[in-house]
């Protein structure tokens, strides 16, 4: 087997990156089976056997490399070939699906998240595979569905942990802290979806002859909006923090000496951070406290000028990040309810639609795999990996953990300005080199090599 120059690498990484793999898009299923295929074609050109699993929505793609005879341990990587949506085009400086290189970042809708990272481990696999088989049983599962909570995924695991038998799992699907300072993740948050939908008059009125007494949903809604949140930023639904397991004061300190602080976010958002809880660093309020967000808002005339109407309806898309010891049907059944009572406190009709969720995800630090996948990290990056948590969610996380009963371990090669899930995303090649490294280190240490 012939290794790959740079600029091939490149060539190949830039064909994945083409397929637009955008998952929350029905029209899009085609690319999504097409990338898979194509996954499936490139890692069979390297000798490695992979097969196509159906789950019910795009298939996942699971790869086992040739390990030699004497490997003892088995390291299962996850991570996930479909993307975000590109939109909004117009603020993409080279368009999303046509890959360039600019300042040693290649620009691409996945290029961090996480077809970049997913490709780095391939590459070093491949590297390694050059000199030979592999120190350790490895095998590949790259899901095609994560970007829309996972939910033929839960189920495939469940049916076929013979398939995923592993001594750890590895997801590379995090940040790192800034270049050069890579992080291990030992927790995440948990997410819970939900349309709100609110229903006034039959259809839209004129709202001078029928305005006054007639309920107006948009109103409605914004009502019931408002009252998701006391005035001290706390989530004011019922039992919402019920059983919620709060962080370690041991914990709490390490974040202390994290560069994240109050200007740091001002500067990535533009906006002063002082929503939210009160008496909480903002550091737990995006990492170990949750949220309930607005994230869309639809009602009535949207156009230019005016239109004296009142709305027949109203929605909104709200998500809620969850914490350890929340779960997200828990969190539906008091959603739920809340929400119709609101309607009723309105004087409208609605209705409250659980779309999907996903578990919270928190490992303890403290196990051999883990102090493992710090030495690589430190071997490939020049520097011993923070300790951190997230505030997004990969909801597998949590479903490897309990399904397979092995330590998961979440190491990404993401960097804070890689602009994931937002226009000009971007992957520095400097962090394509540093996953191939990172992998081949970790490899070698299982091997004892
Ligand atoms: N890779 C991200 C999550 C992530 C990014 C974690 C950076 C930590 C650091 C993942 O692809 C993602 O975006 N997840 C979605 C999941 C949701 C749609 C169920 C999220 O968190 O919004
Ligand atoms: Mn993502």
């Amino acid at each position: 087997m012939k290794s790959l120059s740079a600029n091939e690498e490149l060539d190949v990484f830039y064909e994945y990156l083409h397929f637009a793999t955008v998952s929350a898009r029905p029209e899009h299923a085609r690319d999504l089976r097409l990338c898979a295929n194509w996954l499936l074609d490139l890692m069979q050109s390297w000798g490695v056997s992979v097969s196509i699993e159906e789950t019910g929505g795009p298939p996942l793609v699971l790869a086992k490399f040739p390990a030699q005879a004497s490997a003892s341990t088995t390291l299962l990587i996850y991570g996930h070939y479909d993307v975000q949506p590109a939109e909004p085009l117009d603020l993409w400086d080279s368009a999303p699906f046509s890959p360039e290189l600019r300042d040693g970042k290649i620009f691409a809708r996945g290029a961090t998240d996480n077809k970049g990272q997913t490709f780095s481990l391939l590459l070093g696999l491949r590297d390694m595979l050059v000199m030979g088989a592999l120190p350790a049983n490895v095998t590949v599962m790259l899901e095609g569905e994560e970007e829309v909570g996972s939910p033929h995924l839960a189920m495939w695991v469940e049916q076929n942990k013979g398939a995923l038998h592993c001594d750890a799992a590895l997801i590379c699907d995090t940040s790192m802290i800034e270049r050069g300072w890579p992080a291990i993740t030992t927790g995440l948050r948990g997410i819970a979806c939900f349309d709100f939908e609110v229903q006034g008059p039959r259809s839209d009125l004129h709202s001078g002859m029928f305005g006054g007494p007639t309920p107006n949903p948009a109103a409605a809604l914004a009502n019931i909006l408002a009252r998701l949140h006391n005035d001290a930023g706390e989530i004011a639904i019922p039992h919402f923090y019920d059983g919620l397991i709060e962080v370690s004061p041991a914990e709490l300190t390490c974040w202390q000496e994290l560069p994240w602080n109050e200007a740091w976010f001002e500067h990535a958002t533009g906006i002063a951070p002082l929503a939210g809880e009160q008496n909480h660093s903002i550091l737990e309020k995006v990492w170990s406290r949750p949220t309930a967000e607005i994230n869309g808002l639809t009602s009535g005339y949207q156009g230019s000028g005016s239109k004296t109407i009142i709305p027949a309806r109203a929605s909104a898309k709200i998500s809620f990040r969850l914490v350890p010891g929340q779960e997200p049907l828990r969190i539906a059944q008091l959603v739920q309810p809340w929400f119709e009572q609101e309607l009723v406190r309105e004087n409208v009709t609605g209705r409250c639609v659980y779309d999907h969720g996903g578990d919270p995800f928190f490992t303890a630090p403290e196990h051999p795999m883990m102090d493992l996948v710090g030495r690589a990290l430190t071997q490939a990056f020049g520097r011993a990996p923070a300790l951190t948590r997230e505030g997004l969610s990969i909801p597998v996380a949590a479903l490897l953990q309990k399904q397979l009963q092995v330590p998961v371990i979440l190491a990404g090669l993401g960097l804070p300005d890689c602009q994931a899930h937002a226009p000009n995303e971007s992957f520095p090649i400097a962090q394509l080199e540093g996953g191939a490294r990172f992998i081949k280190a970790m490899l070698q240490e299982i091997g004892g090599v």
